[in-house]
C-alpha cells in the first residue's frame, strides 16, 4: 500500500436549533454519501461526525492533499446537507458554502480543511479535533504545549526520539506569508507571532528530520478574510497524529485540561474559555457557547479508520469543564466590554461597524487644547 492520505474536512451548513447543533437528517445525509464515497472507490474509508453546528468529515484515501476529486466529493456532501437543511428551514441552511460553484479545491470556499498525506505506521494512533464558536488560532495554544512545553510533554525530555524537539510552521492569515521554527531552539521566536492567534496558526508540525511528512495540520481559513464582510465564524478541525517517537495521546489531551480563552464565542465577537467536552455534548447553549471541543481518537488499519473513540469525554476532562464554567461566569459579567468583547480591530469582521456607521455624525471635533509647554520642550523624560 502506498502512502494514505487523511482528509478532515467541516462546515457549517444549518443549525438546529440556531446555531447549536447539527440535525440528524444531516449527519445521515453526509453518512450515506460516504458509503457511496467508500463503494465507488474514491475513499478508503471516511467517517462522519459533529462539534455544535458543524459537520465534520474525516475521510482516507490515496489521492493525496488538495486531491479535487476528494474536496469536490466533500463539496457535494456539503451542498447535499445544506439542501436537508433547507428542507427542515434550519438556521442559517449553506452558511459555509461561500462560493457559488466548486472550483477544484474547497480550501477557500469556505469550509474549513485540515489533511496529512503519511506513510500509515504498523500501528498509527492520531486524534482528530474540532471546536466550535472559535477560531483556527485557538490551537495555538495547545499545538505549543503538546509539541513544545515539557511541563506539558513528558517525552520531550524522556523520549530519545522526541528530545530534539520539533519544527513549526506559521502562517500569517493577514499577509499570507508562511515561516518555520524550529523548537526548543527557536521558542522565543515562535511566541512572538503565536501569540496573535487571530492573525498568526500554526498550519503544521514537522519531525525536525522530514519536512516532507507532517505530524499535525490543522484548518486555518477566516470566513471573513475570504468574504470580505462576516459571516460566521472559523471553527477549525485539527489532526495530530502521535505515539512511538510523537506526543502519547494523553500528552496531546493534556493542553484541554486547562480551558484557555479563545475568541469566537456570541456573535464573533467575545472571548470565552474553549470547554473540552464529550460530542454528545458539544452543543452551544449559553451564550451561544460556551466555546467546545471534541476530539477523536482513530487508528489506521490498511487506510480503514478504527473509531472514533470520544477522548475528551473522559471523567478526566470534568475539573476542566467546571473551571470553564466558573471561568463563564466571570467574563459574561463584563457583558459588552473588553476583553470579554473583542477588542476593536476586530470587531471590524463583524457587524457592529454598520452600527458606528449610524453613530459618525454624533461625533464633534474636539477644540484644540492650548498648550501650556514652551515648543519643543514636549521631549521625551529619559532624553
Ligand atoms: C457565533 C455564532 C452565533 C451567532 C448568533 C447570532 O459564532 O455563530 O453566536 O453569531 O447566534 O446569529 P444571527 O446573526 O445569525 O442571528
Ligand atoms: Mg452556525
Ligand atoms: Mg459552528
Amino acid at each position: 500500500m502506498g502512502k494514505v492520505t487523511i482528509s478532515a474536512i467541516k462546515a457549517d451548513v444549518g443549525g438546529y436549533v440556531g446555531h447549536s447543533a447539527v440535525h440528524p437528517d444531516m449527519l445521515a445525509e453526509a453518512e450515506s454519501r460516504v458509503r457511496e464515497g467508500i463503494g465507488s472507490g474514491l475513499l478508503i474509508d471516511g467517517k462522519v461526525g459533529a462539534c455544535g453546528d458543524d459537520v465534520n468529515l474525516v475521510l482516507t484515501h490515496e489521492l493525496g492533499v488538495d486531491a479535487e476529486p476528494v474536496h469536490r466529493f466533500a463539496w457535494d456532501t456539503f451542498a447535499a446537507c445544506t439542501r436537508v437543511a433547507e428542507r427542515l428551514h434550519l438556521y442559517g441552511a449553506g452558511q459555509d458554502i461561500l462560493a457559488d460553484a466548486f472550483s477544484g479545491n474547497i480550501r477557500g470556499a469556505g469550509p474549513g480543511v485540515a489533511e496529512l498525506e503519511i506513510e500509515e505506521r504498523p500501528s498509527e494512533p492520531f486524534v482528530v479535533f474540532a471546536a466550535d464558536k472559535t477560531e483556527p488560532g485557538a490551537w495555538n495554544l495547545p499545538l505549543y504545549k503538546i509539541f513544545c512545553d515539557p511541563f506539558n510533554t513528558a517525552g520531550l525530555v524522556i523520549d530519545p526520539k522526541m528530545h530534539g524537539g520539533f519544527a513549526l510552521e506559521v502562517h500569517d492569515l493577514f499577509e499570507s506569508k508562511s515561516a518555520i521554527f524550529e523548537c526548543p531552539e527557536e521558542l522565543y521566536d515562535l511566541l512572538v507571532y503565536i501569540g496573535t492567534p487571530s492573525r498568526f496558526v500554526i498550519k503544521h508540525v514537522f519531525r525536525k528530520s522530514d519536512r516532507e511528512e507532517p505530524i499535525a495540520a490543522t484548518s486555518t481559513s477566516r470566513l471573513s478574510l475570504i468574504a470580505g464582510r462576516y459571516v460566521g465564524k472559523d471553527d477549525p478541525i485539527m489532526i495530530v497524529r502521535s505515539q512511538s517517537g510523537l506526543p502519547a495521546i494523553g500528552e496531546i489531551l493534556e493542553p484541554f485540561a486547562f480551558p484557555h480563552l479563545v475568541a469566537g464565542w456570541m456573535r464573533g465577537s467575545h472571548h470565552g474559555p474553549l470547554m473540552p467536552c464529550a460530542v454528545a455534548e458539544s452543543h452551544p447553549s449559553r451564550f451561544d457557547g460556551p466555546p467546545r471541543v471534541v476530539g477523536m481518537g482513530f487508528q489506521l488499519a490498511d487506510g480503514k479508520l478504527v473509531g472514533p473513540r470520544d477522548l475528551l469525554g473522559d471523567i478526566a476532562f470534568d475539573r476542566a469543564r467546571q473551571i470553564a464554567l466558573e471561568i463563564t461566569d466571570y467574563m459574561r459579567r463584563m457583558g459588552p466590554f473588553e476583553p470579554e468583547r473583542l477588542p476593536m480591530e476586530e470587531m471590524e469582521y463583524t457587524t457592529m461597524p454598520q452600527v458606528a456607521e449610524k453613530l459618525a455624525g454624533r461625533w464633534q471635533p474636539l477644540e484644540p487644547i492650548p498648550s501650556a509647554l514652551p515648543a519643543g520642550a514636549a521631549r521625551s523624560a529619559v532624553e
